[in-house]
Order: structure tokens, then sequence, then C-alpha cells
């Protein structure tokens, strides 16, 4: 089994050195995406072949089935409470460790899990770091009762605010609607450049309707970069501190094995 493409190896070798943060006995936020799932699978393997013991709180159904399947023991947020650490992707990441998620839709509890962590490390290729977000659609959960004016009225708030445009769109899934885990949809908004994250992301949750946006402020403590070469760049902001380092990589064939996310 051969090693995976550019971009999987650096999203991988992001979540071997995120699954450095685990101690033994920690309630871990577990994301949601391909990077995550790369960080389930190398929790997983620390699980089955080091005995570390680790309970995880998934942030969606597909990680939940992703952690069963790698030997992973999960319960709810309503059990755990409260959470040593999330390890979770990101859409875009900027300099100071704001973020976009929910690209994969599962800003919701995404947000709540990792809010309710003592530490968030975020798991990046270097294609999602960004001097400024919003190049990627920011996206928004809205529920479905009146999405139609929910989104005129984010179309409406969005006249006068520091951005560079204003499209809204609703996310589809094979020509439907898509739906979050809670039965929502989502709205992409189109900003291209977000000059006040700060002031959006409030504005925005101040709209009848709106259940949470994906901006994430103030939340990352840490960002680990992945490279294709094998090395990670690891920012912490709460030690001001930015480090380059080689990951060590186990013999990870049967990690590459089967892969197809
Ligand atoms: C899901 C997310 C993901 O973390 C984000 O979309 C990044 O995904 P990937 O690791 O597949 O690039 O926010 O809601």
């Amino acid at each position: 089994m051969g090693r995976p493409n550019p971009i999987d190896m650096a999203k991988y070798v992001s979540a071997r050195r995120a699954v450095d943060y685990v101690q033994d006995g920690m309630r871990v936020g577990l994301g949601t995406g391909s990077t995550a799932a790369w960080m389930v699978r190398c929790l997983g393997e620390l699980v089955r072949e080091d005995g570390l013991r680790v309970t995880g709180v998934p942030t969606s159904s597909r990680t939940a089935d992703l952690a069963r399947h790698c030997g992973v023991p999960i319960t709810t947020l309503e059990d755990a409470k409260w959470l040593d650490l999330t390890i979770d992707g990101a859409d875009e990441v900027d300099d100071d460790l704001n973020l976009i998620k929910g690209g994969g839709g599962a800003l919701l509890q995404e947000k709540i899990v990792a809010t309710a962590s003592d530490m968030m490390v975020v798991i990046a290729d270097p294609a999602k770091r960004v001097e400024t977000l919003g190049a990627f659609p920011l996206p928004v959960e809205v529920i479905p009762f009146g999405w139609q004016t929910t989104k005129a009225l984010i179309e409406e708030s969005l006249i006068g605010q520091d951005i560079g445009g204003r499209a809204v769109t609703l996310r589809l899934a094979q020509d439907a609607p898509f739906r979050t885990d809670e039965g929502n949809m989502i709205l992409d908004l189109h900003l291209r450049r977000i000059g006040s994250a700060r002031q959006l992301a409030l504005l925005l949750n101040q709209i009848p309707g709106v259940v949470e946006n994906g901006l994430f402020l103030d939340i990352a403590d840490v960002v680990v970069t992945g490279r294709q070469d094998g090395t990670v760049e690891v920012r912490d902001i709460n030690h001001g501190t930015t480090t380059d380092e080689r990951v060590d990589l186990r013999d990870d064939d049967n990690l590459f094995a089967g892969v197809t996310d």
C-alpha cells in the first residue's frame, strides 16, 4: 500500500501530530471532515495498539460512525458535559487563529463542542491558511421554517458591511437542500473578504432563523499545519510560539488501506 496523495499526506501528518495532545483518560471532541477523519483513525490506532484510554465526543453522525469503526469509545456532550480537548479541521485559518468552518455542514455541533473544551487544536493543510477570512463561502445554519425570509434578512444585513461580496446561496445536496444533523439548512455567504469578522458574527446571530454562523473567533488555541513532506508547523496562540517539526510517521500501511474519504 503506497502513501496517500500530497494533500491527504499533509492532512494526515497534521492529524498525526495533533493526537500528541491527547493524554490518557481525556475527553476529546472529535471534529468532522476529511482532516478530522485522519485524526479519528490515528486516535483509533492509539486506542487499539497502545491501550490509550480516551472518550470521544463526535461532532456529527459521520464522525460517530467512523469513531465506532476505528474503535474509539464515544459518548455524547450531554454525558461528558465538559471536554479536555477538541481536535477539528477548518476551511480557513487566519494569523490570529480565527477560522471559517462548516464546509462539511457540521458547524453547529463543532462550535458547541469546541467551546465546551479547555483547548481546541485545529488541523489543516497549507491551503487553509489565509491572511484575511472570506474567500471560502461563510456557512450559516438556518432553520427550515421561513428560510427564504431569513435569507432575505441576511442579504439586507450585509449591506454596508466591510465585505467584498454579498451573494447568498442555499447549499444543495443532490439537487435537494442539504440538511444538517439537526435537520437545518445551510446558507453559504460568498463574501470574498471579511473586514470585521467579529461584527459580522454578532450581526448574523441576531437574525431570527439563524442558528449559528461558521466564524470561530477566539476559540482555537493551536493550529497544526501539515505539509506533504512530513513536516508540520505548530502555532500556539497562548504561548506565542511557532515551531517547525518533523512528524514521526509510524508504519502506516494499515491506516492508509481502504481509505476513501
Ligand atoms: C466541517 C468542517 C470541516 O472541518 C472543514 O470543512 C474542513 O474539512 P476538510 O478537513 O475536509 O478540508 O468545518 O463542518
